[in-house]
């Protein structure tokens, strides 16, 4: 479907041919005077951008009271737009209820654990469950929708926004009544939800639908799994809303390809996008670099899952920054090179579109001090001069548009219900970060210039050669089945610490840990070691590991020993295990060894699988590479990690972004992408 809204975009100023990759922008003219469209129009052609997001949060401006409706300016807009040869992402306009409406019906605001209403005055104060709101915003879906059918510009709709950017959990009563009845669809009866929640702990016992809450602030820790069905529930809860207005929209337009951007991001977990995914007719993904010293790798990490998420086909970024954001404790701006560098791994994992928030820097409002395409400086900016730049790379790329992922040999498992299963309270430790973990051994990989896809649980295992599920914590019988299989039929597993230890209610497998994945590792633990902050543990392969031991005892013949631990309570006993399965093998590596220590071991762990890096030696670590196949040939593309020059020997192809040497190798400047077209088939 994204070739679909692609081969709608008119190529912008040059008339380029289609398919080629959306550039642009949330566009919020409404922020502006009339006089300043005309100069959005004309820097934009300069730009090259092809298509905008507009009306995102124009809800206020488009119906001023309840029976009055204003479209003439964004008429205007959608025509202005038009004429100058950007297509339209129109936005349903429902992501920030105007004042009349959450004054006349208070009722539709969120409310916390702890009983707080969220008051108008930002945005997002709406409950995802709330019938009235639903009524209010559908109808005004269904007034665009009525109103734009068949209008040149429209090539997709914008469900709303970043839903559950800040409304994700929702605690009032209305939560309260589709939470019991989410639950009654998932258990049906009483008895069974009293077992799922394990509810003979602690004398909650349930003997009537009507006494199931959400788990508000309460007297110590609530229920696990009601708190697990709760995370379950609210990601449903908004699910079924953006369906909601994908019905509306389909029935009024149903050539229009609808979708609403996804936010994979590590402080986004609310939502979960692979149950999303099917749901739209492409997906978009909104990113934002956050300064953690590895943000580069969580750039690439989020782009590589958010290609998962899309089952490896093109993706459409619809939200990133030119430079700084408003929102982080102190906000950088980007260095030169980085704009064009963070579009373009993000186009490297797949994405189709590059887009930012947004088009021209607000002179008012929250978010004055976050960048834009244009920014205050005005298209005189070495800024506007990048965004320019990029979009010249970005119609030389057009070759690419429309290819997938061509898949790795290695994958890395990301999983939902386990991320949300292994962070919950009252746990061995509360210092277990489930998405750092994934970004470990990301880094490690990507340390050992590996290439590896990011997937997420029920895509085809298969297709890699090992598989690596770290803190793979919730594994239901099914899921245990499948990767005993996995390895049985010559698959490499490769999981951790705190796996296979609860099912899908959240109760332990018992018997020893990792109950579920037991017999397919050949171990069993009968006490977890979790480790104090700053304390660490010595392995006799000369890695430190942090955050967690387990006492292993080996229990099956076949089963290696990779490494033992040298220090700690488990000094002398197993520390990385491996036992061969089947035509395959299944390990198990018990503490946290960090991005370093994963990439001393990592080889050992690639080396049965036969998997080694596809780049020469000498810029293993300081390139990243990726490959996309698609109707326009195979494009390999190599970004530089480092802030130094990089020359990649011995590649063979068309080089379409980047700059060779006399040798024919090609030269990566500080923080460069190049892109080649190894095959045209
Ligand atoms: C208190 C309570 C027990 C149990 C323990 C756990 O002692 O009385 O029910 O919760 O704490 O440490
Ligand atoms: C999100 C929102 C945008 C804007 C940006 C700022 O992505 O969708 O409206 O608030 O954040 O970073």
């Amino acid at each position: 479907m994204i070739s679909t809204l692609l081969s709608r975009l008119q190529g912008g100023a040059d008339g380029a041919p289609v398919p080629r990759l959306g550039f642009g922008a949330d566009y919020n003219p409404e922020q502006w005077p009339r006089e300043v469209w005309e100069e959005d129009v004309r820097l934009m052609r300069e730009a090259g951008v092809n298509i905008v997001s507009v009306g995102i949060f124009s809800w206020a401006r488009l119906q001023p009271e309840p029976d009055v409706w204003d479209f003439a300016w964004l008429d205007d807009v959608m025509d202005l737009l038009h004429r100058h040869g950007v297509g339209v992402d129109l936005a349903t306009a429902t992501a920030s209820p105007p004042p009349w409406l959450t004054t006349a019906h208070p009722e539709i605001l969120p409310v916390t654990d702890r009983g707080e209403t969220l008051w108008p005055g930002a945005r997002q104060h709406w409950r995802p469950t709330s019938p009235v709101f639903r009524e209010h915003a559908l109808r005004l879906v269904r007034e665009m929708a009525t109103r734009y059918a068949g209008h040149p510009a429209l090539v997709a709709w914008h469900v709303n926004n970043e839903l559950g950017c800040h409304n994700a959990h929702d605690f009032s009563d209305d939560a309260a009544r589709a939470f019991r009845d989410w639950l009654r669809t998932r258990y049906t009866t009483l008895d069974a939800l009293n077992h799922a929640w394990g509810t003979a702990f602690w004398s909650q016992r349930y003997s009537d639908w009507e006494q199931v809450l959400p788990p508000r602030l309460a007297a110590s820790h609530p229920n696990p799994t009601q708190q697990l069905d709760f995370k379950r529930f609210s990601s449903d809860a908004l699910k079924d809303y953006l369906r909601a207005e994908r019905e509306v929209l389909r029935e009024l337009t149903p050539d229009v390809p609808v979708t609403t951007n996804f936010m994979v991001m590590p402080g986004t977990k609310g939502m979960n996008y692979a149950d999303w995914a099917d749901e739209v007719d492409f997906v978009a993904n909104d990113h934002y670099v956050v300064p953690s010293g590895r943000e580069r790798d969580e750039l690439s990490f989020s782009a590589n899952l958010t290609s998962g998420i899309a089952g490896g086909r093109p993706w459409f970024l619809m939200e990133h920054s030119t430079s700084a954001v408003n929102w982080q404790p102190v906000n950088l701006a980007k260095r030169p090179g980085e704009l064009a560098r963070d579009s373009l791994t993000h186009v490297a994992h797949g994405a189709d579109a590059v887009c930012f928030f947004q088009w021209r820097q607000s002179a008012a409002g929250a978010e004055k001090y976050h960048s834009a395409m244009v920014p205050h400086a005005g298209a005189d900016s070495d800024l506007f001069r990048a965004v320019t730049a990029l979009g010249d790379t970005l119609k030389v790329l057009a070759p690419v548009a429309g290819s997938e992922r061509e898949p790795a040999e290695v994958g890395i498992l990301f999983d939902w219900e386990s991320w949300w299963a292994s962070e919950q309270d009252s746990h061995p430790t509360s210092l277990l970060d489930y998405h750092r973990e994934a970004l470990d051994w990301y880094s490690a990989l990507l340390a050992l210039g590996v290439r590896a896809d990011v997937v997420t649980t029920g895509a085809d295992l298969g297709r890699h050669r090992i598989v690596i599920a770290p803190v793979l914590h919730l594994v239901p019988a099914e899921l245990a089945k499948d990767l005993t299989r996995y390895a049985e039929q010559g698959g490499h597993l490769v999981t951790t610490y705190f796996s296979g230890v609860v099912d899908e209610n959240d109760h332990i497998w018992l018997g020893g840990y990792p109950g579920a994945l037991r017999d397919l590792l050949g171990i069993r633990v009968e006490e977890f070691g979790p480790l104090p902050a700053g304390q660490s543990v010595e392995l006799d392969d000369t890695s430190t590991g942090t955050l967690w031991t387990d006492h292993i005892t080996v229990t099956a013949p076949g089963t290696e020993v990779l490494a033992h631990y040298a220090t700690g309570p488990h000094a002398g006993r197993p520390a990385v295990t491996r036992r061969a399965a089947g035509s395959g093998s299944a390990a198990y590596v018990s503490t946290r060894l960090g991005a370093e220590g994963l990439a001393a071991l990592l080889p050992r762990l690639l080396e049965p699988a036969g998997v080694s890096s596809e780049l020469p030696a000498a810029v293993r670590g300081s390139v990243e590479a990726t490959v996309r196949r698609g109707p326009g040939g195979r494009f390999l593309f190599l970004v530089n990690r480092t802030d130094g020059s990089v020359t990649v020997p011995g590649l063979t192809g068309d080089v379409l972004v980047g700059a060779t040497g006399d040798d024919g190798a090609v030269v990566l400047g500080p923080r460069d992408v190049a892109v080649l077209r190894t095959s045209t088939t």
